[in-house]
């Protein structure tokens, strides 16, 4: 009702402004990494393991896919990510000495559960879940668990459990990486530091609002965007695609931006509007050549640029600034001005932003 809204317009809206504190919860009681973290009987599930596999639908995919860039950079530990209701049905090579990961805000969705089974009957014993409900299937049927505390989640697009379960999984590195051996103590300090003040980066992007607000005016007049992002903002740039078609209902895709001459050149006109996620990182100079490639075929881009990035505005490129780089975190800041683009987006079309058509939160069914 609207006495649970407060300021404001809906559950989604409340739900993107609730992240600060939905990740302060989560860190809440962690002061040191460590696999216990998972479970009590957690170590000896990180200390076999040989690679990691993430099964996850929807938006817990791509928290999923995220974590593949980090356990990969970090914990050097092969990573596969699979969408659940592929994995389920296809002929795979199991390795038993695998960490099983499933990502799920509600614990209930079937795919996901009826991967992890099959998972479990290729042989594979070490099953973990990152999970917004602890009362949930999923978590009754993992051996660990990780209880994200984003709270109940009532928007069916999902915004504070990405970002939760994105500071689940970041954790989940640095304790594979420790068993590793992979992970000083000064890394460990720095990494927990940086996830410490997270809260209030977030803060900071919320106040982005009104500059996105403007742009979501010109978004709602389009029918098709295109989302880029390189290296682990590619997840991301998946993610805001996602959240504008779910809710806004226009058609949006994500290309890792050194894929574009492969394909998506060819629709670039002045009437799709290209997002780019710009982030301060070691792929910076090759974004900006793609970015240059769509602005040569009359493109035009909405960018999110780091503050010291020096991509500034101009014809056919509008900016809006960022914090500056947070490194391996960024994901969790650059995925917040998207949800806010989509929801605003969503706003000016008059579309049912906490029920779209033809979704649910929870899919129990296959
Ligand atoms: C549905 C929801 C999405 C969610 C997906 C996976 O499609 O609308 O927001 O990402 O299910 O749900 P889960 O609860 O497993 O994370």
């Amino acid at each position: 009702g609207a006495a649970e809204l407060g300021p404001y317009r809906h559950y989604m809206q409340k739900e993107i402004f609730e992240q600060p504190r939905a990740i302060a919860d989560t860190l809440d009681g962690v002061s040191n990494v460590a696999p216990e973290l998972f479970g009590d009987q957690a170590f000896k599930a990180f200390k076999d393991a040989e690679q990691v596999l993430i099964l996850a639908c929807g938006t817990s995919y791509y928290s999923g896919s995220v974590a593949k860039y980090w356990l990969e950079s970090i914990a050097r530990i092969p990573t596969s990510v699979e969408i659940a209701s592929e994995y389920r049905y296809r002929d795979s090579v199991p390795n038993p000495k695998t960490l099983v990961v499933t990502i799920s805000q509600s614990g209930e969705t079937a795919d996901t559960i009826a991967a992890l089974k099959h998972a479990r009957a290729l042989g594979m014993a070490h099953t973990l879940t990152i999970c917004n409900v602890g009362t949930s299937a999923m978590v009754r049927e993992c051996a660990h668990a990780f209880v994200t505390r984003a709270g109940v989640e009532i928007g069916v697009a999902s915004t504070k459990a990405f970002t939760t379960q994105l500071v689940a999984l970041f954790l989940m590195t640095l304790a594979l990486a420790q068993t590793r051996g992979r992970l000083t103590e000064d890394e460990e300090a720095g990494h927990l530091k940086a996830l410490r003040h997270l809260p209030s980066a977030v803060q900071a992007v919320l106040a982005l609002e009104p500059q996105v607000i403007a742009w979501a005016e010109e978004f709602a007049r389009k029918e098709n965007a295109l989302f880029l992002g390189r290296g682990l903002h590619y997840p991301v740039a998946l993610e805001g695609a996602l959240k504008l078609k779910e809710i806004s209902y226009i058609h949006a895709e994500a290309y890792p931006a050194g894929e574009l001459k492969h394909g998506p050149l060819a629709l670039v006109t002045s009437a799709m509007p290209v997002v780019t996620v710009a982030p301060n990182d070691a792929l910076l100079e090759k974004l900006k050549s793609n970015m240059q490639e769509v602005r040569a075929r009359g493109g035009e881009l909405f960018v999110f640029a780091d503050s010291d990035t020096q991509i500034s505005s101009g014809p056919g490129v509008h900016v809006i600034r960022m914090p500056e780089h947070y490194g391996a975190l960024s994901p969790i800041l650059h995925v917040v001005p998207l949800q806010l683009l989509a929801y605003h987006t969503a706003c000016a079309r008059g579309t049912d932003v906490d029920k779209p058509r033809n979704l649910a939160k929870s899919v129990t069914v296959e």
